[in-house]
């Protein structure tokens, strides 16, 4: 069964079938070059500014924390006072560098719009920073190795494209080391100088920048229409001009030559309703021909048989007219006049065969003139056996005055002979008898094979 689809398609025009074969390659091969180029350079521009950012952030921050440790607690720590990540619970204290840093950190964690910034560690004092999940533990990985580098990637969190940015925290001097060593909560308490001992994350959502990205692309995506309406038009163009056109004038003139002979057209199906225009320009044009071919056949059969047929009737009647002739010259006794006067071949001989009178078609016919022939026996037109046989039939069917019909060969100057259904009689005075033959068209006569 056919889809109804594919007959659909198998119904449209050249232009319009070419257009649905195109048109998915073109399309195909926007989408494919905007995919391939502009997102993906889109996409790399975005988390590069991106990183940029969280270095930026993450390098500020540290800064932050290497102050505050370096300035502030150092002479706060000079005039007695506590330094401790437990600080609210002990009046007159304050926090520690990296219970500062946290605390400053978490309060940005509000809402989601901006960057989060948060200190993390394999071997975590406080348990709440430890590692997470396989981003966390990777960036561990790849930190241990590469110390000056950072690590990063675009994931989704809560929902939402996110850079995940971590850069490495090192033991920068021995007071880190010692500490943490010492104290009860660590799980290591190996740590050497410049070991790492944790790392800075930071994420920073993208979809603010994937906004404008997808503007883009939406820019990109209404171009490359442009460009395919464009390509259509040309294509459409292209088509009606070199293909619909032309094939629609061919279509015209077959169908006007078809309707000029519709009443030769009976073999049109009588059951089937008339079939319905094809918009296909090459499938009408080629039904066309198929009718032309069709009835051209026809039309051939016909006037083969009617030419059989007018051959025929044109036989018939000249046999009929050489018949009538032949009776009414016998009537006349042959009368020159007559003879030369009438349409058909003719010849008038002696009994002895001398030819006696011979008219203009009989001297076509043979090829000859009246001068050459005329006292010459008549084997020089007829083939001598042939002559002898009519004759004697002649002499022996005397009594009843009736022609004699015999086929003879007719021997055509050039040597060229064909077969003649003559009749011959005796006529004129009993004292000087002739014999008179006639015979039918010579153009009509057969070749003796
Ligand atoms: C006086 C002790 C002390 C010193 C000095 C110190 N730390 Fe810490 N550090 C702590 C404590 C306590 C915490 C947990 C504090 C919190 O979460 O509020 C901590 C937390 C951290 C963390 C977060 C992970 C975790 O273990 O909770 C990192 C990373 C870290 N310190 C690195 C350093 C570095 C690098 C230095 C040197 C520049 C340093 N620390 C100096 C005591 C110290």
């Amino acid at each position: 069964m056919p889809l109804p689809g594919l007959q659909w398609v198998r119904e449209r025009s050249v232009g319009t079938k070419l257009l649905i074969l195109i048109l998915p390659v073109i399309a195909g091969f926007i989408l494919a070059l905007e995919w391939y180029f502009a997102w993906h350079r889109d996409m790399a521009r975005v988390e590069e500014s991106v990183t940029q950012q969280a270095q930026m952030v993450a390098t500020q921050i540290m800064a932050d924390r290497t102050y505050y440790a370096t300035v502030i607690v150092p002479r706060l720590a000079q005039s007695g006072v506590e330094v401790t990540d437990r600080y609210h619970e002990i009046p007159g204290a304050i926090p520690l560098p990296v219970t500062f840093l946290r605390e400053v950190s978490e309060t940005t964690r509000g809402g989601h719009k901006h960057y989060t910034a948060d200190l993390l560690s394999p071997w975590p004092i406080n348990k709440n920073q430890g590692i997470r999940d396989p981003f966390q533990q990777e960036s561990f990985a790849y930190l241990s190795q590469h110390r000056d580098g950072v690590f990063s990637r675009i994931e989704v969190v809560n929902g939402q494209r996110t850079l995940r940015f971590m850069k490495g925290d090192f033991a920068s001097a021995q007071v880190c080391v010692d500490c943490h060593n010492a104290h009860p909560g660590s799980p290591k308490h190996d740590f050497q100088l410049n070991d790492l001992m944790g790392g800075m994350e930071i994420q920073i959502p993208i979809e603010p920048w994937l906004v404008k990205v997808r503007r883009d692309e939406g820019m990109l995506l209404i171009w490359g229409a442009g460009v395919c309406f464009l390509l259509i038009g040309v294509i459409w163009y292209g088509v009606h001009r070199v293909v619909t056109k032309p094939l629609s004038v061919l279509t015209r003139l077959m169908k006007q030559l078809l309707a000029g002979s519709a009443g030769l057209q009976p073999a049109s199906r009588p059951g089937k309703a008339a079939a319905p225009e094809l918009r296909d320009e090459v499938k009408s044009l080629w039904k066309a021909f198929a009718e032309m071919e069709q009835i051209i056949k026809r039309q051939h059969g016909e006037l083969q048989w009617t030419n059989v047929k007018l051959k025929e009737q044109v036989a018939e009647r000249t046999a009929l007219l050489q018949r009538t002739l032949h009776e009414w010259l016998k009537a006349e006794q042959g009368s020159p006049a007559l003879i030369q006067a009438a349409p058909l071949p003719i010849i008038l001989t002696h009994p002895d065969g001398r030819i006696d009178t011979i008219n203009g078609p009989a001297l076509q016919g043979f090829g000859y003139d009246a001068a050459t022939v005329l006292g010459q026996p008549i084997t020089l037109l007829i083939a001598e056996a042939d002559w002898h046989r009519a004759v004697t039939q002649l002499w022996q069917d005397c009594a009843s005055h009736a022609p004699v019909a015999v086929q003879l060969q007719g021997l055509r100057k050039g040597g060229k002979r064909f077969l003649l259904e003559t009749a011959l009689s005796v006529v004129g005075d009993h004292d000087d008898p002739r014999l008179l033959l006639t015979m039918p068209d010579l153009h009509e006569m057969r070749p003796v094979a």
